[in-house]
């Protein structure tokens, strides 16, 4: 099994809660559930965008997460009220915590920030596909592409530190740039792909949004300091180096960043 890039601890949790509020309000645009929906959320994590999710198919739909981790699932939930449901599973395994009679049952299967971790995207594409409601289910998933991002003016080290944090989700059988082949992957999968978009963030100093982001990025990139510097992607000196840069770059007056992510949505095959 591949590891999983990001830390668990309680002050990663807060920060990744933090910049969820953030991304939930465009994705929900993008995911676009219809009242009394059926969804299925695919590695839900701490589980909020589920209940976004949820809160917009309204009490007549039925929401599932489904999360490998039970501490994220612990998580999950504990939210209050609960307006999904949550099971353990792995998305890519051939056994997955669905009913045989739900299989074919979702209007919309959804993920995000997922496929990007797993070694066989692929796997985990066919059962998002296979849990679709035949000839009308969407697929829609969203994932980073992490060659999008620009920060300017460009801190020193910079370059060296982004292609660094690429190569790291590489080493742990992680995809850094699976935005780029979602659309494929839904093709693959057997999806008949129907769009494809980016849903973008920037920020500059001196608006609301910038130090989240900006506070954002570093620590994502301080998370994979053991890996990049155990597997010899960039010295221990190097890292801490470029990261003092990144800190002091987003006290500058013209520090500014943009990145989006992609998104891509597929219908089911129709029966038989
Ligand atoms: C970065 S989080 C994203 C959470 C959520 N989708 C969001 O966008 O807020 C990725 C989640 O996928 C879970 N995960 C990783 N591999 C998985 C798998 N094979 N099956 C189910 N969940 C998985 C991780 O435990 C983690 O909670």
């Amino acid at each position: 099994m591949n590891q999983y890039i990001y830390g668990t601890h309680e002050e990663e949790h807060a920060r990744l809660g933090l910049l969820n509020a953030m991304l939930n309000r465009k994705s929900l645009a993008a995911v676009a559930p219809a009242p009394r929906a059926r969804i299925l959320d695919a590695g839900s994590g701490p589980g909020q965008f589920t209940h976004v999710l949820a809160e917009a198919a309204g009490p007549s739909g039925f929401t599932l997460g489904i999360e490998r981790s039970e501490q994220q699932l612990a998580r999950a939930c504990a939210l209050t009220p609960a307006l999904a449901e949550f099971r353990e599973g792995d998305i890519a395994a051939a056994l997955m915590p669905l009913r045989e009679e739900e299989w074919g049952s979702f209007d919309i299967v959804h993920t995000r920030f997922l496929l990007e971790h797993l070694t066989n995207p692929l796997a985990a594409g066919r059962q998002m596909v296979r849990a679709a409601k035949p000839g009308t289910g969407r697929i829609v998933l969203e994932d980073d592409d992490h060659a999008i991002l620009r920060v300017e003016p460009e801190p020193p080290g910079f370059p060296a530190l982004w292609t660094a944090y690429q190569r790291a989700f590489d080493r742990l059988g992680n995809d850094p740039s699976i935005g780029r082949r979602l659309v494929t992957l839904l093709h693959e999968a057997g999806a008949k792909p129907t769009r494809a978009t980016l849903l973008s963030w920037s920020g500059c100093a001196g608006d609301e949004e910038f130090s989240a982001l900006a506070r954002n990025l570093i620590e994502v990139v301080g998370t994979a300091r053991d890996t990049i510097v155990t597997q010899g992607l960039l010295s221990a000196a190097r890292f801490d180096a470029a990261i003092a840069a990144l800190w002091n770059w987003t006290t500058e007056p013209d520090a500014a960043l943009w990145y989006a992510i992609s998104c891509a949505e597929g219908l089911a095959p129709p029966p038989g």
